[in-house]
């Protein structure tokens, strides 16, 4: 165990973001002093996290963009680690400098301020795109997207975080940081946030009809909130070390808008897939033996569905429609 989290400051950055935000919430939940960058911190998008407990004693909101080294040194200046979480989420091609850039940033500013531990925030798309791999196989932390793949296919998302991810073991290895990989799949859940990210955004069409048919594919998930547990987890494993997978659930789609229609059957969730002439695709499995070993337990697919939903109604990304929850 390192030091209590009483005595202990750490930085997240992204920490108006969907991921961003539960997990200064858990931290602060533990006691920990906590600094959360964010491009714009006076933006109405980051006011929930003036709200969370511990947030007046406890938080302070830091001007940075992960692209500007300087930004980050006051911010992550006297802590004891950082959680590197943000990124842009999407497929436009100029995310893959801007992760790439920006973890290199992050690292090195670490570095220079004594932080001692970063914690990396990675995603599944960085693991499992591998057109060669045998269907059987059960992924793990070994596992590796085909960079020339992504790029062939045109996957800019799984492409800059597998490289960012490399970017980060190798300039922590130069700069004698520790870093930990969490790695998440497809994240779901409530939200903190009011504004919609892009894989809660995924779940809104589905929910609000605009998806006319789900694609013949696989999925892997897992609940917000058990990703931000994650972090902590790794951060105050004093032997963690290396990729955590961090995976709830792997979903054929087709058992996704099920689940879906079965939990809302007044939301008109599409029943079509968009090419069923093809063999059904198969799901895949993953190990979580490493996480499991730090004491981490997932949070069942229907629960974090439904919870996912709940939100997009709350937040008025989806209308409220009459509701008749089979839970
Ligand atoms: N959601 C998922 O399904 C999922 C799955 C696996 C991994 N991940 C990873 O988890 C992390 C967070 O994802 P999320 O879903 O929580 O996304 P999100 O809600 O869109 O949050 C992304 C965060 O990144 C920040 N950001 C973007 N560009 C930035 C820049 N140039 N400088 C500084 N901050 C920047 C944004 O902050 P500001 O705009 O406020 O500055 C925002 O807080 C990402 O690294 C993502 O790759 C997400």
């Amino acid at each position: 165990m390192l030091g209590a989290a009483t005595e202990q400051l750490v930085c997240v950055t992204g920490a108006g973001g969907f991921i961003g935000s539960w997990l200064v919430k858990e931290l602060l939940h533990r006691g920990y002093a906590v600094r959360g960058t964010a491009r714009d911190p006076d933006d109405c998008k980051n006011a929930h996290l003036h709200a969370l407990d511990g947030a007046e004693e406890r938080l302070s909101l830091y001007r940075a963009d992960v692209l500007d080294y300087k930004s980050l040194r006051p911010a992550f200046s006297l802590c004891d680690g950082v959680f590197h979480v943000a990124s842009p989420v999407s497929n436009d091609p100029e995310l893959v400098q801007v992760a790439i850039e920006g973890t290199k940033n992050v690292i090195n500013a670490a570095a220079d301020m004594g932080v001692q531990r970063v914690v990396f925030t990675s995603s599944y798309g960085a693991v499992h795109m591998n057109p060669k791999r045998n269907p059987n196989q059960i992924l793990d932390e070994s596992c590796w997207s085909d960079l020339e793949y992504c790029k062939e296919t045109q996957n800019w998302y799984c492409y800059a975080k597998a490289v960012a991810e490399k970017t980060a073991v190798e300039e922590a290895s130069k700069r004698g940081v520790q870093l930990i990989i969490v790695v998440p799949a497809v994240t779901i859940g409530r939200m903190l946030q009011s504004t919609l990210n892009a894989s809660l955004y995924g779940v809104a069409t589905y929910m609000n009809g605009t998806k006319k048919a789900y694609p013949n594919a696989v999925a892997a998930y897992v609940d917000v909130q058990d990703v931000a547990l994650a972090h902590v987890l790794v951060y105050q494993d004093q032997n963690a070390h290396g990729r955590y997978l961090c995976i709830g659930d792997v979903l054929h789609r087709s058992k996704f808008v099920q689940m879906l229609r079965g939990l809302f059957p007044q939301y008109p969730v599409t029943a079509k897939c968009e090419n069923d002439s093809t063999p059904m695709v198969k799901p895949y499995k993953f190990s979580v033996r490493r996480l499991r070993a730090l004491g981490m337990k997932f949070t069942p697919f229907k629960e974090s569905a439904y919870n996912t939903v709940i939100s997009l109604q709350e937040n008025g990304h989806i209308p409220i429609l009459p509701h008749k929850s089979a839970l």
